[in-house]
């Protein structure tokens, strides 16, 4: 978190008030897992890795039942009284949704075990499933500073980008599970719904607090280029490569289904473009040359109307909404930083977006051509 006062970026990522104790969780899983499990299980392995997870907690385990090791991740919702980066999380949703994409497509998810939307086992709800093998693009330091990403051979980048791309062409094929989905309200479209939501959470977010003059320049952009909407489809909703399990450049597994939404294709298309940009933007403001030829936004597009006969429209719009959005995050993820001492609040609130000027030459419409 390049912007903040903190040292360490992961302990903005994750203040330590806001993780848990591995030997009582432990302990309470112990308790619960014979609540779903016919023979009596042992866990051979507790670990909360500190490197990812600004949201949900993500606990690694393995656990024996029936003579043999399972690998597993669980996914565990925050404690409230870590001030959540989200308003509210619904892992059950995320399962239901996991589910219903391994019903229905050919996308690689983890395979699923158990949904636990009570609260009392282990003090928030979670999900459990099998933990993939496999390599993830790192968010910390960023693939583009240089990991396994920046040392694979163009022609094996060109292949992580199809297979992603391909990958958003079939979530985006899958029936809608409306009953999983927050649906528009009477008379509102999709995305004007998806745009209230994100609304919504940034007035969340800056309740009691200096809001961002940038932030709220951006909602009124939004409304003025409005875009014409295509149709409306199940999307990923945070649809980045630091989502993705990859083996051999192709996803083994998709995570992280929090922002799943209906709404139209071009949400996904325009966040996985721009999360890039924003990642490419990072490495050259710290003098490196990134991946500047890695998910060129023509390139996605022209892949995405091969594979999916949809050829993504407006992605001025999406990108600089795409942009907003995480906007609005990085606002919230700073404004808890501050809360937890980890940052002090910046003389200019825009400050706490570090994309800020990708954000305004976006608005400006001069952020593309400035690119190669
Ligand atoms: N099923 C799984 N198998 C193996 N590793 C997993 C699995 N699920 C999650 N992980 C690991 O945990 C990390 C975090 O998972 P995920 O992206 O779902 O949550 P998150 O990072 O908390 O979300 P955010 O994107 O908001 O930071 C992944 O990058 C991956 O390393
Ligand atoms: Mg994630």
């Amino acid at each position: 978190m390049p912007e903040s006062n903190s040292s360490d970026p992961n302990e903005v990522a994750r203040p330590s008030s806001s993780r848990r104790d591995p030997d009582l969780l432990r302990a309470r899983l112990a308790d619960w897992l014979p609540t779903v499990l016919d023979s009596p299980p042992t866990i051979n392995r507790l670990e909360i890795p500190s490197a990812n997870g600004m949201s949900s907690e993500t606990i690694v385990l393995d656990v024996e039942w029936e003579g043999r090791n399972h690998p597993l991740v669980a996914r565990l919702a925050p404690l409230t009284d870590s001030d959540p980066v989200f308003a509210r999380y619904d892992l059950d949703r995320q399962f239901r949704i996991i589910g219903h994409i391994a019903d229905t497509t050919d996308v690689a998810v983890p395979r699923l075990f158990w949904s636990e939307p009570d609260s009392t086992p282990l003090g928030a709800p979670f999900f459990v499933m099998a933990r993939v093998d496999g390599e993830v693009p790192p968010d910390v330091m960023p693939y583009t500073f240089g990991s396994w990403v920046s040392e694979a051979t163009a022609e094996q980048r060109s292949r992580l980008t199809e297979t992603t791309v391909e990958t958003l062409a079939r979530i985006h094929a899958a029936p809608v599970p409306k009953e999983s989905l927050d649906l528009p309200g009477p008379g509102e479209t999709p995305l004007r719904a998806h745009i209230r939501r994100t609304r919504e959470f940034y007035d969340w977010a800056a309740s009691g607090r200096a809001g961002s003059p940038l932030i709220e320049r951006g909602f009124a952009w939004v409304d003025e280029h409005f875009p014409h909407e295509t149709d409306a489809v199940l999307t990923w909703g945070d649809a980045r490569i630091g989502n993705v399990i990859y083996r051999d450049f192709t996803p083994a597994a998709v995570l992280d289904w929090e922002m799943a939404a209906y709404g139209p294709r071009e949400l996904d298309v325009a966040w996985l473009i721009f999360l890039h940009r924003f990642f490419q933007d990072l490495a050259e403001l710290a003098g490196m040359p990134g991946l500047p030829d890695f998910l060129r936004r023509d390139d996605v597009a022209q892949i995405y109307h091969r594979l999916s006969g949809h050829e993504p429209r407006d992605l001025d719009f999406y990108t600089t909404y795409a942009a907003l959005i995480h906007a609005v995050v990085m606002y919230r993820i700073q404004s808890r930083a501050i809360h937890f001492g980890q940052a002090s609040e910046p003389e200019d609130t825009d400050d706490m977006i570090m994309h800020r000027a990708t954000l305004e030459a976006m608005m400006n419409g001069t952020y593309w051509q400035a690119i190669r």
